[in-house]
């Protein structure tokens, strides 16, 4: 049985981290009993509050930010934070060595109706001569990410972790200690499986309308395949299952709002997430450029995502070509 702070000890993985890590945990775990207890711990519904986003609270966005901000904060290790429900990064430590990025409640809409919900999180270094309480700190790309994950608080409560060794999972055990599960996650690189919100399917690129109508033509069609569909409306649940058994997840740009490109955020969705798919042998794409390729401009910047098993994300790159 191995704990997640000795496994990773064990790798030799920076002591800072592991600690940084450790307190990111004891705040998830906080959370995983706050969901727990939901209608009992008056926890459920709406809050009177909308996100810098435009979107309006739930009170377990408001009561998992509020965790994970003060426990962070707590840390001497935390420079600063930036959040899916702050307006503007706050500032922890001046002495303080990392930049923590966080959607501390992901499916917030799947809360109330007691379906899966999880925690994302992305570790940064502060840049020398920047200032944590300065968006520009954050602008990094996703290949600087020094470590990234994501707590599924489903029928157990799950973290998938990447330091940039591979991606492991570890189960939350009664005892409160999170235990090694799985080892060295590998997405599966075919599937017949694929997750979108099809209600949108109007406002989708010509070119994302075609390889989806491809799918749904099975064996007959074009790809030769039976597909499944998905959608939990929790990207935590989604990036879960792809990792777990392969499959392509999208939120593709759509042409609803042209400035915003895509629904999930860039710095607490897409880059943490496609840091894990990576580095579990995966693709994880805007539909064309990798994402952890992109060059943030905002930290609460929005971005196509596709990602999952590499032939089928291969598959659909091949319909965004400049000539299709
Ligand atoms: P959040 O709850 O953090 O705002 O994120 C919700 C996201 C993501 O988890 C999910 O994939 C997507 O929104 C669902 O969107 P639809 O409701 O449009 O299907
Ligand atoms: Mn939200
Ligand atoms: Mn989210
Ligand atoms: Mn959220």
């Amino acid at each position: 049985m191995q704990l997640l702070s000795s496994f990773l000890k064990h790798r030799k993985t920076d002591e800072q981290l592991v600690e940084l890590i450790d307190t990111l945990m004891v705040a998830c775990k906080e959370i995983a009993l706050q969901l727990r207890e939901g209608a009992l711990a008056g926890v459920l519904g709406t809050s009177e509050n909308t996100n810098v986003q435009g979107e309006t609270q739930k009170k377990l966005d408001i009561i998992a930010n509020d965790v994970l901000k003060k426990v962070l904060l707590d840390n001497r290790l935390v420079a600063g934070l930036a959040s899916e429900e702050e307006d503007d990064p706050v500032a922890g430590n001046p002495e303080g060595r990392f930049l923590v990025t966080f959607d501390p409640l992901d499916g917030s809409s799947n809360i109330d109706i007691n379906v899966s919900v999880g925690t994302i999180f992305s570790i940064l270094e502060l840049p020398a001569g920047e200032h944590p309480a300065h968006h520009s700190a954050y602008l990094q790309n996703g290949r600087r990410q020094l470590a990234s994950g994501y707590v599924l608080y489903g029928p157990s409560a799950v973290l998938a972790l990447t330091t940039g060794q591979g991606v492991n999972f570890f189960t939350l055990a009664h005892t409160g200690d999170f235990i090694l599960t799985q080892e060295n996650v590998q997405v599966p690189v075919e599937t017949k499986e694929f997750a979108i919100n099809m209600s949108n399917q109007r406002f989708w690129e010509p070119a994302m309308r075609s390889y989806i109508g491809d799918l749904l033509q099975g064996s007959d069609g074009p790809r030769g395949k039976n597909y499944n569909m998905r959608w939990i409306a929790s990207m935590v649940a989604e990036v879960h299952r792809v990792l777990t058994r392969g499959g392509i997840f999208s939120y593709p740009w759509d042409g609803r709002e042209p400035q915003k490109p895509g629904k999930l955020r860039l710095m607490y969705e897409g880059n943490p997430m496609s840091l894990l798919i990576e580095q579990a042998g995966g693709l994880a794409s805007t539909c064309y450029q990798p994402i952890l390729d992109v060059e943030p401009t905002e930290i609460h910047q929005r971005v196509s995502v596709a990602l999952g098993s590499r032939n089928e994300v291969d598959a659909m790159l091949q319909y965004h070509t400049p000539e299709n």
